[in-house]
């Protein structure tokens, strides 16, 4: 096959994500020493959840991806926090909490970020507040145009996308999210973001399982995106043990 133009590699992207139901085991055996530090450090015993199932999500998926035990996988931070896997260059990955729910996207060849939220997680007035932070004009101006009822919902999906583009380039929200200027809200296609110096192409849409609350999400990569296929799942044990017999 010939190869596309620069800019125009399709990125090979996976998206899993995990609901931690009540009663939903989460041990911190297969963790490294540094994860179990940030474990123990935790205040919040659901934030402590939801960063050993992100690992464990991780460790499984992508230790199984390139054929290694969940422990075995080297997983270190950059500077700015951002987790990449120093063994396996060509594999980019990204995580993303809400309330009691994990999501992973993994991108080979190419660079990934993901946000996931949900619906109710900010209150109107608190939406209000933020979004003159998170906004250039034109989208300011998009929303004020849009009836009341509408705005709340187009904001998330401003905030989500740019959260991800954010991510993907790694330095979170130590770049101003202003600077990313999106389309309005309503299409799901690809869109290409260029102030910045490496483009995004972001998807975004909304998730809805089976006994599990809904959640908003978006994908940001420095390829074009396929529509992406969620793989849910309800369980972290079978994707571990299926990989333990890995070495
Ligand atoms: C990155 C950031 C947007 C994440 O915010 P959040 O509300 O925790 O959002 P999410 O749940 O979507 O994402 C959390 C995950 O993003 C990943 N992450 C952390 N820092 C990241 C970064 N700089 N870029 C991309 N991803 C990052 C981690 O996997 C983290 O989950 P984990 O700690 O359980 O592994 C926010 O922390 C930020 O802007 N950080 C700026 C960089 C910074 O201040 N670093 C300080 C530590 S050196």
């Amino acid at each position: 096959m010939p190869a596309l133009p620069k800019g125009e590699e399709i990125a090979q992207i996976e998206l899993h994500s995990l609901y931690l139901r009540d009663g939903l085991d989460v041990s911190t055996a297969l963790l490294s020493d540094a994860e179990k530090a940030r474990v123990a450090a935790f205040r919040s015993r659901d934030a402590a959840r939801l960063f050993i199932a992100g690992r464990l999500l991780c460790r499984g998926i992508i230790g199984r991806m390139v054929g290694c035990a969940p422990q075995a996988l080297t997983i270190s931070l950059t500077p700015y926090g951002r987790p990449y896997l120093p063994d396996h260059a060509d594999i980019d990955f990204n995580l993303s909490h809400t309330t009691d729910r994990v999501a992973l996207a993994v991108c080979r060849g190419g660079r990934v970020g993901i946000d996931i939220e949900q619906p109710g997680r900010l209150s109107e007035t608190e939406a209000l507040e933020v979004m003159p932070l998170i906004l250039c004009e034109r989208e300011l101006d998009d929303i004020q145009r849009q009836p009341p009822e509408q705005q709340h919902k187009t904001f998330l999906s401003y905030w989500v996308r740019k959260e991800a583009a954010l991510k993907c380039r790694g330095r979170g929200f130590l770049d101003d999210p202003r600077d990313i200027a999106l389309e309005p809200a309503d299409t799901t296609e690809n869109m290409s973001n260029r102030p910045f110096h490496e483009a995004n192409f972001i998807r975004f849409g909304s998730c809805h399982s089976e006994n599990a609350p809904n959640f908003l999400w978006a994908v940001a990569a420095s390829q074009m995106l396929p529509e992406p296929v969620w793989q849910q799942h309800q369980d972290i044990g079978s994707l571990i043990h299926d990989s333990l017999k890995l070495k």
